[in-house]
């Protein structure tokens, strides 16, 4: 597992949370140039995997500046959100956005660590995540929390960055996370060790074989990965049984 951490630091929980306060403002602009507008498309396709039923209540689990929480509640008219976040600079940017985009009534934010989340069990027909498995300092208690509060028949996904399979991919994908991400994350955030950590812990993150393993651990049956970006993400799915 992963033991990569923001700016070397000993402690990731702590080292991943100060890194997002101070990046926040900047974060939304970072994504767009990064992906070069592609990151919204690749959400959609997490939201569509989560296969949420009409007027379901869906939690999205590091809900940021709450990106993936707006493009679940725009998809589906029907659908009632909860972003939880553990970052406060982050999260505070979220509800102003999901105003803006028309969607604040059916969607709510909260603050809240992934480890430990405030809801009972299954209270919630599906759970997803962007961007957010490589930062939790304990993978295998965060997925059994997401396990814990989705309804039996519903589905945990996850959308994360990992290493593409092909020798020729991998290569080019280094040399842009390693070489380009960092100079931009510098210019535009002012924090490079935080642009220098997402390839770093991307490099260091399990395969879909080793997540389906975690997931399985977690209580949930994995379905196939759906990879994009020529294998660089990768939308991970499991089911929880019964319902
Ligand atoms: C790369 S951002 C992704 C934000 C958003 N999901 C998106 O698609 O843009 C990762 C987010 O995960 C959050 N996070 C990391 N570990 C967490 C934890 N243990 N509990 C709650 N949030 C966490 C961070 O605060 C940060 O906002």
């Amino acid at each position: 597992m992963s033991t990569v951490t923001p700016y070397g630091a000993a402690d990731k929980h702590e080292a991943v949370q100060t890194m997002f306060g101070r990046i926040a403002g900047r974060y939304d602009l970072m994504n767009r140039l990064m992906t070069g507008g592609l990151d919204g498309a690749w959400r959609r396709t997490t939201v569509a995997a989560a296969a949420l039923p009409p007027g379901g209540d869906a939690l999205d689990v590091g809900t940021g500046t709450g990106d993936l929480a707006i493009e679940w509640a725009r998809s589906d008219p029907t659908a009632r959100v909860v972003g939880i976040d553990y970052t406060g600079p982050m999260l505070a940017l979220a509800p102003a956005k999901a105003d803006r985009a028309q969607l604040a009534e059916r969607t709510t934010f909260a603050r809240a660590d992934g480890h430990r989340l405030p809801f009972a069990d299954a209270s919630f027909d599906a759970v997803a995540s962007a961007f957010v498995l490589r930062n939790f300092s304990d993978l295998v208690a965060a997925y059994a929390e997401m396990a814990r509060v989705v309804r039996p028949g519903g589905r945990v996904v996850a959308l994360e960055i990992c290493p593409p399979r092909s020798a020729f991919w991998r290569l080019a994908f280094g040399l842009y996370f390693n070489r380009v991400v960092p100079i931009i994350g510098r210019l535009v955030s002012g924090d490079g060790g935080a642009y220098r950590y997402l390839p770093a812990s991307a490099a260091a993150f399990p395969t879909p074989d080793g997540i389906a393993g975690i997931m399985r651990a977690a209580g949930l049956t994995p379905l196939p990965a759906r990879v994009l970006m020529a294998g660089a993400l990768a939308v991970h799915v499991g089911t929880k049984s019964g319902g």
